[in-house]
């Protein structure tokens, strides 16, 4: 189930990724609408960071190519925002939460600008969108690892991007900022962006993502939710993980029976 679409915001062409020459990621080929919020799903070993990394250029294909908006990443990297996995990232690089998020605004800067006043304002606005506020100036080795999390997703959301690359931006995060956050990232969509969200719970995936593509090495699909996340589907892209399963037969046996339903 793959749904490619005309004028896409990012394609993805015969891609495939290898580190010391195994592929990890056979043959992807996706496009993806503008405006939307999208959810990259497969289990532990997927590839869905190396995609990510690869959309981001960090990783040269082995063969297949990558064009957002229509043009090689090269020409439009400061419209794209990127959220590593936490794991990826020195938490104890000396910086209070106000450098590091007044950093996502450097992009659009340009070479010899300094931030002023207007970016640390744009900085104050993503740390409160993150519920963030009270504890800019503090040091960013000095939070809990949820706190750090949202710290690093204000600092995306500061870099005013066209497309969002976040990968696993819940880690560690509490429902309640998980659900305040995925609720702003719709409203992004809404008003144009592209928010591609690599995100392991199947329950939060259903009630936000309005595209969703499935990865377990090779594509097993993309396009939008209520077509991609069947008992099939998802039985493909997981395997025989059991408890998931049952979890997400129960899930979709619900949506197939709720009114309201959207
Ligand atoms: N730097 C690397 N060198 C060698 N192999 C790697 C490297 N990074 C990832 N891999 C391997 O590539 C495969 C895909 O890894 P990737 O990090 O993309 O998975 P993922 O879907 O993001 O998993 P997770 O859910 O655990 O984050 C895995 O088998 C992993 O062991
Ligand atoms: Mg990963």
């Amino acid at each position: 189930m793959i749904t490619q679409v005309p004028q896409p915001v990012l394609e993805v062409h015969d891609l495939t990724v290898s580190y010391d020459q195994h592929p990890v990621l056979w043959n992807v080929d996706l496009s993806l609408p503008a405006g939307q919020l999208i959810g990259i799903l497969g289990p532990n070993g997927a590839g869905k960071s190396t995609l990510i990394k690869s959309i981001m250029g960090l990783i040269p294909p082995t063969s297949g190519y990558i064009k957002i908006f229509d043009k090689p990443l090269q020409e439009v990297r400061t419209r794209i925002s990127y959220v590593p996995q936490r794991e990826s990232v020195d938490w104890n690089f000396p910086a209070s939460v106000l450098d590091v998020v007044v950093m996502g605004t450097y992009g659009k800067l340009g070479l010899f600008r300094r931030p002023g006043k207007k970016e640390v304002q744009v900085a104050q606005d993503a740390l409160e969108q993150v519920g963030m506020t009270a504890f800019a100036n503090r040091q960013i080795s000095e939070l809990s690892g949820g706190q750090q999390q949202r710290v690093f997703i204000a600092r995306a959301l500061a870099q005013q991007a066209d497309l969002y690359l976040m990968d696993e931006p819940f880690a560690g995060v509490d429902m309640a900022t998980e659900t305040a956050i995925f609720q702003l990232l719709q409203d992004m969509a809404r008003a144009g962006k592209t928010v591609l969200v690599v995100h392991h719970d199947i329950h939060s995936a259903m009630n936000f993502f309005e595209w969703v593509i499935m990865l377990n090495l090779h594509l097993v699909a993309s396009g939008p939710k209520d077509q991609v996340m069947t008992e099939e589907l998802l039985r493909k892209t997981y395997g025989g993980k059991l408890n998931l399963l049952t979890q997400v037969t129960d899930l979709i046996r619900k949506q197939d029976f709720n009114p309201l339903k959207s």
